[in-house]
């Protein structure tokens, strides 16, 4: 008797929890800073499979917040991309009441914050256009996160890279916000646990110059470079590993380091998504209800 009591409860609770959530639209909007190359897309895609697939009932909408990258995509590609204002307007458009935004920066840096502007300004234009706008926040925001990363990111190499090689990330970093004391601390850790791993990157502070001694004096004779970006864009395929006289596989392989290019976005790695979409999944950053909660 007293367990049919107890599943009578949990029956209406699951009844309940159901028409709760049927009664509430909710929707995902996914912002990166956006790309218009080819070989960035399947990163971008990769993402967008395993939030469909995390989320099969759940419209997901993307969102671009270069101006200049939605710009390039109408003109020459025929293609239009959201840019954030007009993702909360398709949402608010379709009857989403809960949104949950996921940043797909790698760091809180200045592009996340300048999100998180662009949501707020919104919300105080459109008072009460929702209920609720979770803002699930970028790759790297706990030490949690740190670790999984970087054992993502070397489970995703193991194949490719053969012993006494080389891996050579570059991240983006930038001279505003936090993103370069970030990327710092990356560096540090991953080196820390791998000591052929390197991570500079290609603005901001952390400079290629700030590992090519290092690597001299390793005696490696192989690298393998890889984007530490979510996707495997412009700086990739030209920084990283273009011919130019200033790329980083130009400059190694004057110092009679061979290099192997693995233009692969961050996004492309399954343990990458996971993540993102923990973040998703835990965020409490409700931007339509900034109360202080303890
Ligand atoms: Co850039």
């Amino acid at each position: 008797m007293r367990h049919l009591s107890s599943l009578l409860i949990a029956l209406f609770f699951f009844t309940f929890a159901a028409l709760a959530n049927a009664a509430t639209p909710s929707g995902i909007v996914l912002v990166a800073f956006g790309t218009s190359m080819e070989s960035a897309k399947p990163s971008l895609d990769a993402i967008d499979k395993a939030y469909k697939k995390a989320y099969p009932d759940t419209p997901v909408i993307w969102a671009y917040t270069s101006d200049i990258i939605r710009a390039k995509l109408a003109k020459e590609q025929n293609q239009k991309v959201f840019s954030v204002k007009e993702a909360l307007d398709a949402c608010k458009k379709q009857g989403i009441v809960s949104i949950r935004v996921q940043s797909l920066h790698v760091t809180g840096g200045e592009e996340f914050n300048m999100l998180q502007r662009m949501i707020v300004r919104y919300l105080n234009k459109n008072p009460g256009a929702f209920d609720h706008v979770y803002l699930g926040h970028p790759l790297l925001e706990s030490s949690k996160d740190l670790d999984e990363v970087i054992s993502a990111l070397l489970a995703s190499v193991k194949e490719k890279r053969k012993a006494g090689e080389a891996l050579i990330l570059m991240g983006h970093g930038n001279d505003r916000g936090p993103s370069d004391i970030t990327l710092a601390h990356v560096a540090d850790t991953l080196h820390a646990k791998d000591s052929l791993a390197f991570l500079a990157t290609v603005e901001g502070a952390n400079t290629f110059d700030t590992i090519l001694p290092e690597l001299k004096k390793s005696g490696v004779k192989k690298a393998l470079l890889m984007p530490f970006m979510v996707v495997a864009g412009d700086h990739a395929n030209n920084d990283l590993a273009g011919d130019e006289d200033d790329s980083w596989a130009s400059q190694l392989k004057k110092s009679g380091i061979s290099v192997e290019a693995n233009l692969i976005g961050l996004g492309s790695v399954p343990g990458i998504q996971q993540i993102y979409l923990r973040h998703t999944k835990d965020t409490h950053d409700d931007l339509a209800n900034p109360t202080k909660k303890d």
